[in-house]
């Protein structure tokens, strides 16, 4: 007798994973260093934990850390992990943490390492199998060298993330800002919104500067962060509607 094909029953996991949401992801950007990437990533991170998500932040690369209980720690790093509910293995989130508060390629050089997006890759894609959503933070402005023919930007193309772009409000930001949506959209990468972020208590002509970069910017404006007295994550998430963002928890997607 002919052995008859054996019936295979349809997986239950891989009928629920066809109703598996999207996972949130994206790129955190800043017209320049020191402009609220952190502040805006950790707030990202703090509303998802808040909509239910399990959520990890990644920077890529540090530059700055100090040895603290055996572990090298940067502050930008130990932000991101304060605001997440998913802690990984500091080598995954954080691949390259390097000592010296320098330009990333500098202070990589000092330390004998050679920054290289393929173990960055590869943590990223350990951090989604084991979350709902990722928020990445940048490197300084978007065209930082990480290597001698490797930047921030090309890090962005290889993730292929939505970038959000982080614009801290002063005194030429409107052309920081629009050469880095210049970049951004060279790359052929979606910019999915913009945050104005306030560094200077009382900035002449504020509300004029964001309705020039509202004007110019293809992409919603997701919030306007004040100067804030404690510029926590908490506090940060209270100027921010991020729903408008691709895969953003609870959104139906175009
Ligand atoms: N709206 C704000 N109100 C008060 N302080 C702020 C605000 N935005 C940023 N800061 C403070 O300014 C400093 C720089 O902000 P942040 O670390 O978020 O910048 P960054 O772009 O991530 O910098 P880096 O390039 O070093 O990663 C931090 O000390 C932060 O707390
Ligand atoms: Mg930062």
């Amino acid at each position: 007798m002919a052995l008859e094909d054996p019936v295979i029953a349809p997986e239950p996991q891989a009928a629920a994973a066809v109703d598996m949401p999207p996972r949130f992801a994206c790129f955190v950007a800043g017209t320049d260093t020191e402009i609220g990437k952190t502040l805006t990533s950790s707030a990202m991170l703090y509303s998802l934990v808040k909509h239910g998500a399990r959520a990890c932040g990644m920077k890529p690369v540090a530059a700055g850390a100090v040895m603290k209980n055996g572990q090298l720690h940067n502050d930008d790093a130990d932000q991101l992990i304060e605001a997440s509910n998913v802690h990984l293995p500091q080598s995954l989130t954080t691949p390259f943490m390097l000592k010296e508060p320098a330009a990333p390629h500098i202070a990589a050089a000092l330390e004998g390492v050679a920054i290289d997006p393929v173990p960055i890759l590869a943590a990223y894609v350990e951090i989604a199998a084991a979350t709902d959503a990722i928020v990445v933070e940048g490197v300084g402005g978007f065209r930082v060298p990480l290597t001698e023919d490797f930047d921030t930007a090309d890090l962005a193309g290889q993730l292929a993330l939505p970038v959000v772009l982080v614009v801290g409000l002063r005194l030429g930001c409107i052309n920081h800002a629009l050469l880095t949506v210049e970049a951004i959209e060279s790359r052929g990468l979606r910019l999915a919104g913009w945050v104005a972020n306030t560094l200077e208590f009382e900035m002449t002509f504020a509300d004029e500067n964001i309705a020039a970069l509202a004007a110019r910017i293809p992409a919603p404006l997701l919030g306007r962060i004040p100067r804030l007295a404690k510029p926590t994550a908490a506090a940060a998430a209270e100027y921010l509607d991020f729903t408008s963002l691709p895969n953003w928890p609870g959104r139906r997607n175009k």
